[in-house]
């Protein structure tokens, strides 16, 4: 599959956006993004969260008023990074809710296992094109700026949708091809999505959009954050 085949784009964000989905094979590709997870970047990924204010706006999403997982016995952190979704998701999910989480670094792994020190939360090394969970397994699913480490998002979401139960609901936030999108894909090595076409493959993939969520009212005014999206499990 060619990359990025819905997002023909021109321009300085288009120049800007990192060449590497396209420069190398996707198994190579792959590699090179656990390599780099498992690193130093992967490890300063607390830090960086911390200077950009992502750790805190984290927490702006995964509340009553936001993505809301009071209810919701089984939960999927995917690409679950350092822990960062896991910690709120454990915050405001019901007691006896189990948490799941999931990265292709072993290291991002450790180190959301001991951020987190919790017995509700199972890890596991796992590629988001192929889940090791049965069909709707899931009443929620956080997958958070993951999806833009696919060049094509068609087999990340078919998988988020297949496990999830129906009526599911799916929180997916991703880079956006804005000019800080790019920046922010170079920085991270992925590609960025185009909203209105996010959504489209999105539904194709039996994923029904319910609603744009922002980390605040000024992000909504300045289109600020990238692409996060709630979407039920149709
Ligand atoms: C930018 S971090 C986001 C981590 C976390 N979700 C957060 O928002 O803080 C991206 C994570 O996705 C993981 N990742 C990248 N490609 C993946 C894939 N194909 N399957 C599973 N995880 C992947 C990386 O290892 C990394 O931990």
């Amino acid at each position: 599959m060619s990359s990025h085949p819905e997002t023909p784009r021109s321009g300085l964000g288009a120049a800007l956006e990192s060449k590497q989905q396209q420069q190398r094979s996707f198994s190579d590709y792959r590699r090179f993004i656990q390599n780099h997870y498992d690193g130093l970047p992967g490890a300063l990924t607390r830090f960086t969260g911390l200077v950009t204010g992502h750790e805190a706006l984290a927490g702006r999403l995964i509340r009553e008023s936001g993505f809301d997982v009071r209810g919701c016995k089984s939960i999927l952190d995917a690409g679950c990074g350092n822990g960062r979704y896991s910690w709120f998701l454990l915050r405001h999910a019901d007691a006896d809710a189990k948490l799941t989480a999931f990265d292709l670094s072993q290291q991002m792994l450790k180190r959301a296992h001991a951020r987190l020190k919790s017995e509700r939360v199972s890890h596991v090394a796992a590629d988001l094109t192929k889940l090791p969970y049965a069909d709707a397994s899931f009443d929620a699913v956080v997958c958070g700026w993951v999806l833009e480490h696919l060049p094509d998002p068609r087999p990340g979401l078919h998988e988020l949708a297949r496990v999830l139960r129906p009526g599911g609901k799916l929180l997916l936030l991703c880079t956006e091809d804005t000019l800080t999108g790019a920046m922010c894909s170079r920085m991270w090595h992925c590609r960025t999505y185009n909203r209105a076409n996010l959504k489209d493959v999105c539904k194709e993939c039996g994923l029904a959009f319910e609603r744009d969520l922002w980390f605040s009212r000024l992000h909504s005014w300045l289109r600020l954050g990238g692409i996060i999206i709630e979407l039920r499990r149709a």
